[in-house]
């Protein structure tokens, strides 16, 4: 039987799914992005490099696997050719990528939209990466989008000069600069004719993955607690991040998952506006952020930093039917004195342990934590669970036992190898 592991993010995004993924891509025949776009940065350090993907799926570096960008995810064209570009002079063909004929199509209206969309919200603004990701879901949704297949098709012109001309009245609204049709219309249909050889029925290819027992990994973009039905709205991005978005952004049907491994990091960060009550405004959350380089890939914006949350993790668990864990960037905790994990919030005096579904209401949340002793030791070289220092351990089994899940495999460093698998899952 082929095997099928989903690998997606448990908090807020940045939790090293990119590096996980293409830690089991060794084993993997094709690895498959089914959400979002280029507002991911996936970094994936190997052999002394580092790579930061965006659109692209992790397992590219192989050209044996074949890495499918599902139809659940937008596509802007201009960033997949020079994603692919900058891999191509990496030394990786890039020959290995399949692009759903059902994915939507990102344009520059797109961009600008998100731009006006931000600045029109004031000091209520989402905070997003500003890569056109809310506006090109919003168009798919409004049913007014375009779609992998019709851009490369000969109709492309004529679709794009209505759709355009709607989407100018609406940047005019905002007082924004109309895109030109006569000037944009003829770099994307040269870039229709240049990704035509890309695209795919993915749908049919995962299908005879499937029948051919072939192994499949599917990566997550963003978090669950980003995610448009379950994240913290309005401060979400605007795609399914959790595993129901595995399975409608690919097309692989619902038995078509095996296992589904939640990426946690140890400590929690978020990118962006939004609640957060773990958050550390002080010199820890300073010391942490440097220590892991806590910096966003896409907009290089600094990482907002907080204790384990506790309470979203179990939600996360639920939401996504997390069956293991993979414990991230646990060497960054090395050196605390101690280190705190919230178990449940209280709100106006009353303790609660769900995660509220209003921001504003877990704006006023404010954690209660347990202590946990730290570890002062160095333990980027560790190889078992058994080398770890004591009370890292203790930290490990303590999660274990709050959220009734194995942690099956932790990470200790940025490289590829810097990962210990503790119980095999794909
Ligand atoms: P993704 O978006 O979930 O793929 O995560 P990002 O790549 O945006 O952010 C994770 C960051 O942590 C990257 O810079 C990784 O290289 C780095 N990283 C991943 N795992 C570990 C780890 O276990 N320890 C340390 N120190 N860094 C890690
Ligand atoms: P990866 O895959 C962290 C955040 C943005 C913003 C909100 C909406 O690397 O984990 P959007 O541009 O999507 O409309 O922004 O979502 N965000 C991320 N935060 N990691 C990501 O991706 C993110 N992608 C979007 O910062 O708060
Ligand atoms: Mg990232």
């Amino acid at each position: 039987m082929g095997k099928s592991l989903l690998i997606l993010g448990a908090q807020w995004g940045d939790e090293g799914k990119g590096k996980i993924t293409n830690y089991f891509s060794e084993k993997a025949d094709y690895v498959v992005r089914y959400q979002g776009g280029n507002n991911a940065g996936h970094t994936i350090v190997f052999d002394g490099k580092k790579y930061a993907l965006r659109l692209i799926p992790s397992g590219i570096f192989n050209p044996k696997i074949r890495c499918v960008m599902g139809n659940g995810m937008v596509i802007n064209p201009r960033a997949f050719f020079e994603e692919i570009e900058e891999l191509q002079k990496a030394g990786f063909s890039c020959s290995n990528l399949y692009l759903s004929d059902r994915a939507h199509v990102l344009f520059d209206h797109h961009l600008e939209l998100d731009r006006l969309n931000e600045e029109a919200l004031k000091e209520k603004k989402i905070g997003t990466t500003k890569k056109g990701i809310g506006p090109c879901y919003t168009d798919k949704v409004s049913r007014i989008g375009m779609r992998m297949c019709d851009f490369i098709s000969d109709d492309f012109p004529s679709l794009y000069k209505e759709l355009l001309k709607r989407k100018n009245q609406e940047i005019l609204s905002f007082n924004g600069t109309p895109i030109d049709y006569e000037k944009t219309v003829k770099e994307y249909s040269e870039m229709a004719k240049k990704i035509r050889p890309y695209v795919f029925d993915t749908i049919a290819l995962l299908k005879e993955a499937r029948k051919a027992q072939k192994n499949i990994l599917f990566e997550g973009a963003q978090g669950a607690l980003l995610d448009i039905d379950f994240g913290s709205y309005p401060y979400v991005t605007s795609s399914s991040v959790t595993s129901g978005g595995a399975i409608s952004g690919s097309g692989i049907g619902l038995k078509g998952i095996d296992e589904v491994l939640g990426i946690v990091k140890a400590y929690q960060t978020r990118v962006g506006e939004g609640a957060f009550p773990t958050e550390l405004k002080n010199e820890i959350g300073d010391l942490l952020r440097e220590r892991g380089h806590e910096y966003g890939t896409v907009t290089h914006r600094p990482r907002r930093i907080g204790y384990l949350d506790l309470v979203a993790l179990k939600y996360s668990i639920q939401i996504n039917g997390i069956s293991s864990i993979c414990l991230t960037l646990l060497d960054v905790l090395g050196g605390l004195k101690e280190i705190k994990v919230c178990t449940s919030y209280s709100y106006k005096g009353e303790k609660i342990s769900t995660l509220p579904a209003s921001n504003s209401v877990l704006k006023e949340c404010t954690p209660n934590y347990v202590s946990l002793k730290g570890f002062q030791e160095d333990i980027s070289k560790v190889k078992t669970f058994d080398e770890l220092p004591e009370n890292a351990k203790k930290y490990i089994e303590f999660l274990e036992k709050e959220l009734e899940i194995p942690v099956s495999v932790f990470s200790v460093g940025p490289d590829k190898y810097q990962t210990i698998v503790r119980k095999e899952i794909f």
